[in-house]
């Protein structure tokens, strides 16, 4: 009985044991339940549909959201413009008007010497008068100053004090790169005849950048012509040697508009882009350069005492410096695509908007994988797109290389210079460090004093290595793109600009600039700075700074309804605020 009694009196606290642990356990349960559901579950389902919804073609996901077609209120001064560029006797004016733009040859040449003592500054005197001939209209509402003499500042008063409305700036620059002498006869037609052909207008300067010029002037032109009065003050600005230093007119300009206007005192920059509207991934796109690569040269010399040939070391310095080239050229910098760069920004858009089988899968699930965070997509995503290499890396060419006078001689001296542009995520510290870290080595190898970037260079050691920096210029900003002028700016290019094909939309990006344009001098003055051409550059562009160079005349004759708009929409964001 006390058996039996033990027995049922265990089974009962066997029941009532497992009774609590069930308990527990579906208290345990449910607690973890509403914690998964709470956080990680909604958290892992979240990201689940991110990543697949992301990147999808025409989802309603934030990601590249396109502005709508802006169109000014100022419906009167809009229909005078559209009836310009649109009517034929307009179409022969302007082209006459480049065309005569292209026959003053106002060359940059490298080895200029400072304004007023080199006499070949002269020819831009000419360009002024031509724009003083054939812009009465602007010259007498516009006020022109003069920066450095040949830096041509126009402003245009709006009605507000530059505190109420900050004033819209366009740049364009007056000189051409120069026309060889030898080439000369490699062109269809002469560089400055400015030859219109009926379809084409040829010429040196005729995309890069008297194009640029000529619309711009054009469009503030039609403007006063329309009897527009702006609230926002306008300002067209022209450099005359963008294609050499800036140093000219560039800054002088820069310095000028920093002095009236201050820092953040413009609304927003526009400069000639490198892509204008283009193709990729199978759709049209029109590609605003929202930052630019930085710039350095770095500069090596190795030195050593000389001699007989006779009786030469293992190592001289020409051995040297090409043990330094190979370490250079061996150890080049790794692509990545990281979300500060635009080129990640145009990914994106090209991911969401392109037809889907324009970009492959494996890519668009490593751009959602970058987006995450993740560095070792970042590595193979530029791996992956290594057509568009130099988008993504700090570039760095060897284009310089000198040592030896004499074959019987033991040379005293090798010198080279690297030409480096720098990846948005990069500086000009780190690019230095690198190389001082990859030199420094060969240099005590070879028992050789070492001399880095920061050094004095004033050792009298014979024997040594020294790397130092010319012409250095940091990575350009990155222009935000949740700004009011970059809603006017995308909202003026839907509205005016066309797709390659009709049957697409014509979507607009941000992208990188590789080269540097006189923006490089204006980065106090707004972070909105937009380097973009309205037309089709495909082609044009590849032409720029060599021979035949050319402009459509359709695609031409369209630009200063776009540049136009851009004003009056500009003007109309005036009560948005800044
Ligand atoms: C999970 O959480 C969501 C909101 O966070 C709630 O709407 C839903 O009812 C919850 N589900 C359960 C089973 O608790
Ligand atoms: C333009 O406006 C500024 C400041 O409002 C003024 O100082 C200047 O005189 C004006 N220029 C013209 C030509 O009206
Ligand atoms: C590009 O897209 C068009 C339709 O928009 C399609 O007809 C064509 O085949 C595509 N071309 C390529 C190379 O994918
Ligand atoms: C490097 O060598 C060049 C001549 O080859 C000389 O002009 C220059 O001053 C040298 N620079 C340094 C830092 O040694
Ligand atoms: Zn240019």
């Amino acid at each position: 009985m006390a058996k039996q009694r033990n027995a049922s009196q265990s089974r009962s606290n066997a029941l009532l044991s497992l009774l609590f642990r069930s308990a527990i356990l579906v208290a345990v349960l449910s607690l973890a339940l509403t914690y998964l559901n709470n956080s990680l579950w909604s958290r892992i389902t979240e990201r689940l549909g991110r990543d697949l919804d992301k990147y999808v073609r025409g989802s309603s996901s934030h990601v590249c959201r396109q502005a709508a077609k802006l169109s000014p209120t100022n419906t009167k001064s809009e229909r005078f413009v559209r009836g310009k560029v649109e009517s034929p006797a307009y179409h022969a004016e302007i082209i006459q008007k480049l065309s005569g733009i292209i026959q003053i040859p106002s060359e940059s040449y490298d080895e200029l010497g400072p304004i007023g003592t080199d006499d070949r500054w002269n020819v831009f005197y000419r360009i002024e008068a031509f724009i003083k001939s054939k812009y009465p209209k602007v010259l007498e509402k516009a006020v022109l100053e003069h920066a450095n003499t040949h830096g041509l500042v126009l402003t245009w008063n709006g009605s507000l004090p530059s505190s109420q409305a900050k004033p819209l700036l366009m740049l364009a620059h007056q000189d051409v790169v120069p026309v060889l002498a030898d080439t000369v006869q490699d062109w269809t037609h002469p560089p400055y005849q400015g030859h219109f052909d009926g379809e084409i207008i040829w010429g040196r300067g005729a995309t890069d950048d008297k194009g640029y010029m000529i619309s711009i002037l054009e469009s503030v032109d039609l403007l006063m012509k329309s009897g527009f009065e702006p609230k926002r003050t306008v300002i067209l600005a022209f450099g005359c040697d963008e294609e050499i230093s800036g140093e000219n007119c560039g800054r002088p300009i820069a310095d000028f508009l920093h002095r009236r206007y201050g820092d953040e005192g413009i609304y927003l920059i526009m400069d000639e882009g490198s892509m204008g509207i283009q193709k990729e991934f199978n759709q049209s796109f029109a590609m605003v350069s929202v930052a630019e690569k930085g710039y350095l040269d770095i500069g090596i010399n190795v030195t050593s005492t000389g001699g007989h040939a006779s009786t030469p070391p293992d190592h001289n310095v020409i051995g040297i410096m090409s043990e330094i080239v190979l370490a250079i050229e061996e150890n080049a910098f790794p692509g990545r695509v990281t979300t500060k760069n635009p080129m990640f920004g145009f990914l994106e858009c090209a991911a969401v908007h392109a037809p889907p089988s324009s970009m492959p899968l494996a890519v668009r699930k490593r751009l959602s994988s970058v987006a995450r965070g993740d560095a070792h997509a970042e590595t193979q995503l530029a791996r992956d797109l290594d057509d568009m290499r130099y988008y993504f890396r700090t570039s760095q060419s060897v284009g310089k290389m000198s040592g030896g006078v004499k074959i019987n001689a033991i040379p005293e001296i090798a010198s080279s210079m690297v030409n480096l542009r720098l990846a948005v995520e990069s500086s000009i510290s780190l690019v230095q460090q690198h190389y001082e870290n990859l030199v420094r080595p060969i240099a005590q190898k070879h028992g050789m004093v070492f001399e880095g970037f920061q050094s004095s260079y004033e050792s009298t050691e014979r024997r040594k290595v020294s790397l130092y920096g010319v012409d250095a210029l940091e990575p350009a900003p990155v222009s935000p793109l949740d700004s009011e002028s970059w809603r006017v700016l995308s909202g003026t290019i839907r509205n005016t600009l066309r797709p390659l094909d009709d049957d697409n939309e014509l979507i607009v990006t941000p992208y990188l600039m590789p080269a540097n344009t006189d923006t490089k001098f204006f980065w106090a003055l707004t972070k909105n700075i937009y380097r973009f051409t309205p037309i089709n550059l495909v082609e044009n562009l590849n032409r720029a700074h060599t021979t035949n160079e050319f402009i459509r005349a359709d695609e031409f004759v369209r630009e200063p309804l776009f540049f136009a708009t851009l004003i009056l929409n500009a003007d109309d964001a005036v009560q948005a605020g800044d």
